[in-house]
């Protein structure tokens, strides 16, 4: 009789919010970008998905996937981008080492579970993916570091190649057409800038109407000044980011105007929120009696707003902040406070 054991294992994955975004690709299927991006970790004693992955011949014969309790769909390309890959990175275990379960033809069965708005525009996909990658990779005893992993995670969902890493984080584009040079690579780990804060302002816990990926898409077919922001505006941002992390300088991080240029064409029309605008306006209050930088605001495709600040100005940011918008109705949450993390194996149970 065929081995009927389970085999498992678990891992969790931190959210990360791009200080430099990804929007538009240049190849969908593969999710190769039309420009770098960076981004940084947030701890995952805040915002974290955690899935376990199991395969065993007991059962039922197609792969499935539970996301919160509901079976999602398995068969699209992104999802079976991922089982495509890591099962033949182990199929090549397998041939060098005949001992190793064949692990690599059973039917996958994996259960996640996110602990904070999905689909809402917090980065689910990237926890997402870069959980359910590494959850499978140490299923299949992989030896893989972060950055191949990354080339994995990323065509499930762009972002998820950067939450395979703690602290500073950038997604570099590649040149190649097969995307094996579109990897992400660490900037600085979370240590170097321990102080870095984020108050993420949930405006919004509800699944948003239009998808990331359709929302860039849209971009690219529709806006005149994209491809000149791809070319001109990113490769300068990216190299002025890099630099103010690397100097730990908020100034030069916050300046970089992390309101990006996506809210006005996309989130306008369909993310947005009459509360979202209540935090931005908060912002620039604090920034302006501050008489310079101490807080720097950013969206990702959805309403809710991530404002960075450093430890030091707890009190003059997120103290603040949470007192004017306390009079602003339509905050469902207002107060998950997140640091910079480093990403650990250790987390894995
Ligand atoms: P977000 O802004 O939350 O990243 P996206 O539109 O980019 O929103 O992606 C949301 C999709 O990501 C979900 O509909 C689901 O398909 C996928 N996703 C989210 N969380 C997980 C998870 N834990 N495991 C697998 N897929 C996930
Ligand atoms: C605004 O990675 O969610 O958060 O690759 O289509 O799954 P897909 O899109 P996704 O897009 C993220 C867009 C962003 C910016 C960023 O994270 O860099
Ligand atoms: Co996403």
């Amino acid at each position: 009789m065929a081995d009927q054991k389970i085999y498992q294992a678990s891992t969790t994955a931190p959210v990360n919010i791009a200080v430099v975004k990804y929007w538009g690709k240049r190849d969908a299927k593969l999710n190769l970008p039309t420009n770098s991006s960076i981004s940084v970790t947030l701890s995952q004693a805040d915002l974290r998905t955690h899935t376990t992955a199991a395969c065993s011949a007991s059962f039922p014969t197609s792969d499935s996937l539970l996301l919160n309790s509901s079976p999602q769909d398995v068969t699209g390309a992104r999802t079976q981008a991922c089982f495509r890959e890591l099962r033949s990175l182990r199929a090549a275990l397998e041939a060098s080492d005949s001992s190793l379960p064949k692990l690599s033809a059973l039917p996958l069965k994996i259960v996640s579970e996110n602990n904070f708005p999905t689909a809402a525009g917090l980065a689910s996909s990237a926890a997402g993916f870069a959980a359910l990658v590494r959850a499978i990779a140490n299923l299949y005893d992989l030896s893989s570091s972060p950055t191949e992993l990354s080339r994995i995670a990323r065509q499930g969902s762009g972002s998820a190649c950067r939450s395979l890493f703690g602290g500073y984080v950038a997604w570099q584009m590649g040149t190649k057409d097969d995307g094996s040079d579109s990897l992400a690579v660490e900037v600085a780990p979370a240590s170097h800038w321990p102080t870095m804060r984020a108050l993420i302002l949930v405006a919004s816990a509800k699944q948003k109407k239009v998808s990331s990926t359709s929302g860039m898409q849209t971009t690219v077919a529709t806006s005149e000044l994209f491809q000149r922001r791809a070319e001109v505006v990113v490769p300068k941002h990216m190299e002025e980011m890099e630099k103010a992390i690397k100097e730990k300088d908020f100034e030069a991080f916050g300046k970089l105007r992390l309101f990006w240029f996506g809210v006005k064409w996309n989130i306008s029309l369909t993310w947005s929120s009459d509360v979202s605008w209540a935090a931005v306006g908060v912002v620039e209050d604090i920034n302006r009696k501050a008489g310079k930088i101490v807080a720097a605001y950013t969206f990702d495709a959805g309403p809710n707003a991530v404002i960075y600040y450093e430890e030091a100005n707890t009190d003059i940011v997120a103290g603040v902040v949470k007192g004017a918008l306390g009079s602003v109705s339509g905050w469902e949450s207002q107060d998950i406070k997140a640091q910079a993390s480093d990403v650990l194996d250790a987390a894995d149970v």
